[in-house]
């Protein structure tokens, strides 16, 4: 049998649904974040967060996909804004004991993982992404173990038990060098859980690959016909698109990358307008940096739930000032992970974090972008 028909026969899992009434959920648990404030409540809110960021010794960590408001609290409170793997990289280098982690389920793993002398806070612990939904790790490790001839390379967005089953694990913006490393040494990729991300490198590299077929509820909504339409009406933009999107959107990118390397993207002097295929969130590091330019929402088809055409992550969503302030309060929502499968998911976290130190790869520069 060739290499390619034995591959047909491989059967993946059936994977949990992302149902319509899991995604409503995540919708109203987010509008109870994202409702109104009044000038008052929004002034009072943000002095008390700041007041109890001093008094618990703690930082605040926000992912580019959460709320302005978040944002900018974690830059004017000392804290920081980047991705997963900088998030717990910054919550590594400073001081502060308690790391408030506002994002999504797996970067408050992440960063106990990495920090597990540190206490570590998420305003909502349900907040999750459907990658991580997507890949349980029974299904993942009986996947692993049926066909170990196979490196597994798992991405971020997935659980510590499953991270504790993989041999690397990989951030968007250095999934490329690291296939390309495992290609060089002739090793077979078993990538999961982003099918699109798992076919970008794949086409990139030529590596030999099974991929898991999960997806991102977001990028999977980007629409090729509508950004060519876009186009047309700014026949100057530039197409960003990060590579969670399908590949007929990738195709029509000016640039691939990362949310990091998006927003290093939207800083080139030569280009005003960029159509961006990413989750919305991101505006405000780029608006924040290019106050002139122009940044439209790449089109999209339409999520569940009771959201109509929504690019807002539901689970990012969930991350609000209400429960930032409780969470500082109470000390509710703190991230545990079995000592075991912590110091087993530490192993591929780690191979990566050197393979990004021996390549000389800033995986993210500190600083804005
Ligand atoms: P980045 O690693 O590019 O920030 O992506 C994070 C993510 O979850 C995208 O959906």
């Amino acid at each position: 049998m060739s290499v390619q028909s034995e591959k047909e026969q491989i059967k993946f899992p059936e994977l949990p649904l992302i149902t319509e009434d899991l995604l409503s959920k995540a919708q109203a648990s987010a509008a109870c974040q994202t409702a109104e404030y009044t000038l008052a409540e929004r002034k009072e809110l943000l002095d008390k967060i700041k007041k109890l960021l001093k008094q618990q010794d703690a930082v605040l960590v926000a992912h580019y996909y959460t709320s302005d408001d978040l944002q900018q609290l974690a830059e004017e409170s000392g804290g920081y804004v980047a991705d997963s793997l900088e998030m717990a990289r910054f919550g590594h280098d400073h001081p502060a004991s308690t790391l408030i982690v506002a994002g999504v389920r797996f970067m408050g793993e992440t960063a106990k993982i990495l920090n597990p002398e540190k206490r570590v806070l998420m305003p909502d612990i349900e907040a999750t992404c459907s990658l991580d939904l997507e890949c349980p790790a029974d299904l993942f490790t009986d996947f692993c173990d049926a066909h170990p001839e196979y490196t597994s390379v798992v991405y971020a967005n997935t659980s510590a038990a499953v991270k504790a089953r993989a041999d690397w694990v990989v951030t968007s913006g250095i999934a490329l060098p690291i296939i390309k490393h495992l290609a060089e040494r002739n090793e077979k990729v078993l990538w999961a859980p982003d099918r699109h991300l798992g076919s970008y490198v794949q086409r990139e590299t030529g590596v030999d690959m099974l991929i898991w077929p999960g997806s991102c509820v977001i990028h999977e909504q980007f629409k090729a016909d509508g950004i060519r339409n876009l186009k047309k009406e700014y026949p100057k933009a530039q197409v960003l698109v990060h590579p969670e999107s399908p590949a007929e959107v990738v195709d029509l990118a000016d640039v691939v990358g990362s949310t990091t390397g998006l927003i290093k993207a939207s800083l080139n002097p030569e280009v005003n307008e960029f159509i961006v295929a990413t989750e919305p969130g991101i505006f405000y590091k780029m608006k924040q940096a290019s106050p002139g330019k122009i940044f439209l929402e790449a089109p999209s088809g339409g999520l569940g739930g009771t959201c109509e055409s929504c690019l807002r992550c539901p689970w990012m969503a969930m991350n609000g000032l209400r429960n930032l302030a409780e969470v500082l309060e109470t000390g509710a929502n703190e991230i545990t992970i079995e000592e075991d499968i912590r110091v087993k998911a530490l192993v591929p976290i780690q191979r990566m974090l050197d393979f990004a130190r021996e390549q000389q790869i800033v995986v993210k520069d500190k600083g804005n972008a």
